[in-house]
């Protein structure tokens, strides 16, 4: 077998990449370890920063998007049991989509399939090989027979526990990452949002956010212990807790019904530099996360793509300058990222054995910005995103 790119991964940034690099010509071929309906029925991300939308709607994915997708100009903090709207349209001119990340992977996979490229689904024992020289492959199990791709360039596009990051030779590689003492457990059920915008709840009990994918479809998440496992949590249990960090009004307007989904994410800050190894490229969760509270982990991994596509698109043209910057480049942005993802967490969080008087700074640290114009803007900002 042979490819220009070889995309190892079909999360949102392998199958993004794969989309945009077949619409400026180049070949490639996604190899994913895990069965296309085990890919759809992860429930992840759900704000799509007007940076992302655009990028979609350039790899030609995005009509169901606009269609179906909840266009929200402003989304509420709750402190101290007092919802402080950040108006994203004033402040910045621009708004937030609301659209499951399965639903973008849903459309990507529909566009990759009708126009015939190649993608292996239950690859086993996936391995990249001589990225440090001209030839690079990737070597897997398909059906039990062994295969191998020889290809120009590999994209590292397989997630937090993918085997590219873990491919690199340590000494090449530099990792910062802090590791937060709690987890969000999250649920999905079909009942009407809460709120017409999503809700970010600071609350003595712990944070809690209420968000949704439709009118009749919403995702609430509450800060659990780190320990703590699902099957511990009942749905009564959940909707009770949650109803806890609620506003009264809010509280007693929730709708509860049987979860759809239920499971629990760590939280954690992580970058790995740099993002380039010869012809290896990291992109997406492989090489950075960050905790969901900015709601930032999906539109990073466009934006990553956003500059491999362009990179390769320039190589093939006789041009090295992206392939060169490609790294320093998306490291730019992704610090922004970690640091907005990080300052959310911290001001929005309950720490275990907080000291009551660093609780008290936080509420004063956010009230303090939110009651100015300028700390208002700086959310919204950041909130929003960067053009790509
Ligand atoms: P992924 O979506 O992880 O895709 C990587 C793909 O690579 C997967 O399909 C995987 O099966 C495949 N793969 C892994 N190893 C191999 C291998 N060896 N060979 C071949 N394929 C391989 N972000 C938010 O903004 N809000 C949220 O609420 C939120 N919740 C999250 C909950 C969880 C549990 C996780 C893990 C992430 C969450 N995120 C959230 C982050 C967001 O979903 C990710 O940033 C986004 O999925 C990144 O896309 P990706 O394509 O880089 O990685
Ligand atoms: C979601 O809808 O899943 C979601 C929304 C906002 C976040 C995190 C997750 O910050």
């Amino acid at each position: 077998m042979r490819t220009q790119v070889a995309i190892i991964g079909a999360g949102p940034a392998g199958l993004l990449l794969g989309q945009l690099l077949a619409k400026a010509g180049i070949a490639n071929i996604i190899i994913e370890q895990r069965s296309r309906a085990h890919v759809l029925s992860r429930i992840r991300a759900g704000v799509l920063e007007p940076g992302t939308v655009a990028l979609l709607d350039e790899a030609g994915v995005g009509q169901r998007l606009h269609r179906e997708g909840l266009p929200h100009g402003g989304f509420e903090l709750c402190i101290d049991g007092r919802l402080q709207r950040i108006d994203l349209q004033a402040l910045t001119g621009k708004q937030v989509m609301i659209y499951g990340q399965t639903e973008l992977t849903r459309d990507l996979m529909d566009a990759r399939a009708e126009a015939g490229l190649e993608s292996v689904y239950e690859a086993q024992q996936v391995e990249v090989l001589d990225f440090d020289g001209r030839q690079p492959g990737v070597r897997f199990v398909q059906d039990g027979r062994a295969r191998e791709l020889r290809c120009d360039f590999i994209a590292g596009c397989d997630g937090f526990h993918g085997i590219c990051r873990a491919s690199v030779p340590p000494a090449l590689l530099t990792t910062h990452e802090k590791v937060y003492p709690f987890g969000w457990l999250g649920v999905l059920a079909d009942v009407p949002p809460v709120s017409p915008e999503l809700i970010y709840v600071r609350h003595e009990r712990g944070f809690a956010l209420c968000s949704q994918r439709s009118a009749t479809r919403s995702r609430y998440y509450l800060q659990c212990d780190s320990q703590a496992r699902v099957e511990q949590w009942s749905d009564q249990a959940f909707w009770d807790e949650l109803r806890r960090r609620l506003p009264a009004a809010e509280a007693a307007r929730l709708v509860s019904g049987p979860a759809l989904e239920k499971s629990i994410a760590p939280l954690r800050s992580f970058v790995a530099e740099p993002m380039r190894f010869g012809r290896l490229f990291l992109a997406g969760d492989a090489a950075h996360i960050v905790p969901p509270t900015g709601a930032k982990g999906l539109n990073l991994a466009a934006s990553d793509v956003a500059y491999l596509w362009q990179a390769l698109a320039d190589f093939y043209r006789g041009s090295e300058l992206g392939v060169d910057h490609y790294s320093q480049r998306c490291l730019q942005r992704i610090w922004k990222a970690e640091r907005f993802s990080w300052w959310m967490t911290t001001l929005l969080h309950r720490f275990p054995n907080q000291p009551a008087f660093d609780a008290r700074l936080q509420e004063a640290e956010l009230s303090y910005l939110i009651e100015s114009a300028h700390g208002r803007g700086m959310i919204a900002e950041n909130y929003v995103g960067l053009p790509l």
